[in-house]
Formats: C-alpha cells, sequence, structure tokens
C-alpha cells in the first residue's frame, strides 16, 4: 500500500469511529502528516483533554496516551504500539517517589510528564519540557524534588533561586550527545545558531544559543534570521522545521539522534489499531484521579 492510500484509510476509519489522531514532533513524517495534530507533551495532554472525539489514537509512546488517558476517562485512549515505551519514564518507580518523600518531608515533588501514571500519582505537580521553570517558581517551596530527568532539573536550577534536588534519570537519546560533538558541528557551520532541548546534558546546554521543548524549537527556528539552524534534538522535528521554513538548512547535532520508541509507529500500526480497536490504554482509577491532580496543578501553574 502506498502511503496515500494509507493515509485516505486512516482518516476514513478516524471518521467513522469518531476519532482524532495525535501526534508527537518526533513521529514519522508520515505519521505526522496523517494526524489531525501534532505537538509537544503539553500540547497533546492539553489537546487531548479539549477535544470531543469518542476515541484518541496516540502516535508517541505509552506516558502520553496514559496522560491522555487520565485527562479524558469518558474517551478511549489507543495506542498503536504497545511497545512503544520511553527508557526514561521507566528509570523511576512509584515507591521511588514514596521513598523520596519519606526521605525528604515537606519538599514538593515535581514530576515531569515522562513518566508513569502511578509516578505521576505520587507527585504534587506534573511539569513538560516547555513549562517546567514556570510550574517549579509556582510550587513557591524553597527546595523541590525533580524527576526523573536529571538534565531537566538541572536546566529548571539555573532559571530558579529554589535549591533543586533531582533524580539521576535521563533520556538515552539526549544524554549521547557530547559537548564536544556540538563543538564539531560549530565548527562545520561557523555562526549557525544551536537550538537545544533541556534533556541534553548540561555541558550541551552551556552551548545552546536557546534551550526550548520540540514545539518551542518550531516556533524559534521559524522566526530566527539564520541560513542554517543547528538542532539538539530527536531527529523527527526537522520534518516541522523544513516544512515551515523551506530556505533554511537544519543539522542534526550528531548524525544518529534517533529515539527507537518514537520511530516503532507505522502507519499500518494505526490503521490497525482502528480496525481492531487496540491497544486500549487504561489507568486504574484510584490512580488516575491522583495523577490528574498532579496534572491539573500544571496546567493550572502554566495559565498562572
Ligand atoms: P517535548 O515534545 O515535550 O519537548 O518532549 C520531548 C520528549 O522527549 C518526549 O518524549
Ligand atoms: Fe523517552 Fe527520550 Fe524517547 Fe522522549 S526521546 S520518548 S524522553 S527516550
Amino acid at each position: 500500500m502506498t502511503t496515500e492510500s494509507l493515509t485516505r484509510d486512516v482518516r476514513a476509519l478516524l471518521r467513522d469511529r469518531h476519532a482524532i489522531l495525535l501526534a508527537h514532533n518526533y513521529q514519522r513524517p508520515e505519521v505526522q502528516d496523517a494526524a489531525d495534530l501534532t505537538g509537544d507533551s503539553l500540547g497533546l495532554s492539553q489537546a487531548a483533554a479539549r477535544t470531543d472525539a469518542r476515541v484518541i489514537v496516540f502516535c508517541g509512546v505509552h506516558f502520553m496516551a496514559e496522560s491522555a488517558a487520565i485527562l479524558s476517562p469518558d474517551k478511549t485512549v489507543l495506542l498503536p504500539r504497545m511497545d512503544a515505551g520511553c527508557p526514561m519514564a521507566d528509570m523511576i518507580t512509584a515507591d521511588d517517589v514514596r521513598r523520596i518523600r519519606d526521605e525528604l518531608p515537606g519538599v514538593p515533588v515535581v514530576t515531569y510528564v515522562n513518566s508513569s501514571a502511578e509516578v505521576k500519582a505520587e507527585s504534587d505537580v506534573c511539569c513538560t519540557s516547555a513549562n517546567a521553570v514556570k510550574v517549579t517558581r509556582a510550587v513557591g517551596a524553597p527546595r523541590v524534588y525533580l524527576a526523573p530527568d536529571q538534565n531537566l532539573a538541572q536546566w529548571v536550577a539555573r532559571h530558579t533561586d529554589q535549591e533543586v534536588l533531582y533524580w539521576k534519570g535521563f533520556c538515552p537519546t539526549h544524554h549521547r550527545l557530547r559537548a564536544e560533538q556540538v563543538l564539531e558541528v560549530k565548527a562545520r557551520f561557523p555562526g549557525a545558531p544551536f537550538v537545544a532541548h533541556p534533556e541534553c546534558r548540561p555541558e550541551v546546554i552551556d552551548l545552546a544559543d536557546a534551550v526550548r521543548s520540540t514545539s518551542g524549537m518550531i516556533d524559534y527556528c521559524k522566526a530566527l534570521d539564520a541560513d542554517t539552524v543547528i538542532v539538539g534534538t530527536e531527529e523527527g522535528v526537522l520534518h516541522r522545521l523544513r516544512k515551515d521554513s523551506p530556505a533554511k538548512q537544519f543539522v542534526l547535532a550528531y548524525p544518529d539522534f534517533v529515539c527507537p520508541n518514537m520511530k516503532l509507529t507505522a502507519l499500518e500500526d494505526v490503521l490497525e489499531a482502528l480496525e481492531r480497536g487496540d491497544h486500549v490504554v487504561t489507568v486504574p482509577e484510584s490512580t488516575r484521579v491522583r495523577a490528574k491532580a498532579a496534572l491539573d496543578r500544571m496546567l493550572q501553574a502554566g495559565r498562572d
């Protein structure tokens, strides 16, 4: 089947099932093109909550579909590839968070949405890469604990007077990028701005002209007056960057900047998910209610 006919079949089934297709900015180009909405974790979780569709098909990784299920209990949430997980989310458990709370009584736990529903349920508030600084400041406490990403936490620490303690998790895809690799690319493209994701190491962040979530990067690059931009995040984002700015050259900070989990979902999987009505992602109600409270507090802090 061609991409065109697959897309046509997917779109027809979406209409038939009263379903909406959401795709993260790291998804394969043809999946992004077939989607109703593309975006970062924050944008997609908000879209998931707003939509009046009966079914949400989430092209992303498991925690994202879980977030949609937490925010939209009346909708069916499908994850086309059940094996699309996030290694960083798997680096912390609910027991770990309970232990942190016991050891640090009174210290609010701010949890990156790249985490399981159980972990969110144990947290005071969630954050995304787009609103982590704002949410942490809004918590107000002099000491805060960020989990699970050590790099996001260290980036937040640069932008607040609060003491930031953190879990030592990381995104393998972003953590792999080293400062020397960025310096090499910079030497090949002198003067090109470098935009990095906050999941990158602090020494990589030191070299960045801007630090943004994926959607933040898309807005930043569109407005940027530059011929070439060095991109410090997963290569899926290049699809949209090139669409928005065909005259600009986008260069990855390292050649194989790929999250294998984000690349699992093919249009065939989306079609199959719609045909069969699987794989349904659910969250037990007692967990869902507490995780939703943490996500709601994030959305509230983001608004203020
Ligand atoms: P954002 O799109 O929210 O920046 O998230 C990056 C990411 O790694 C998602 O898995
Ligand atoms: Fe997880 Fe990193 Fe992949 Fe995002 S890019 S899903 S944080 S492993």
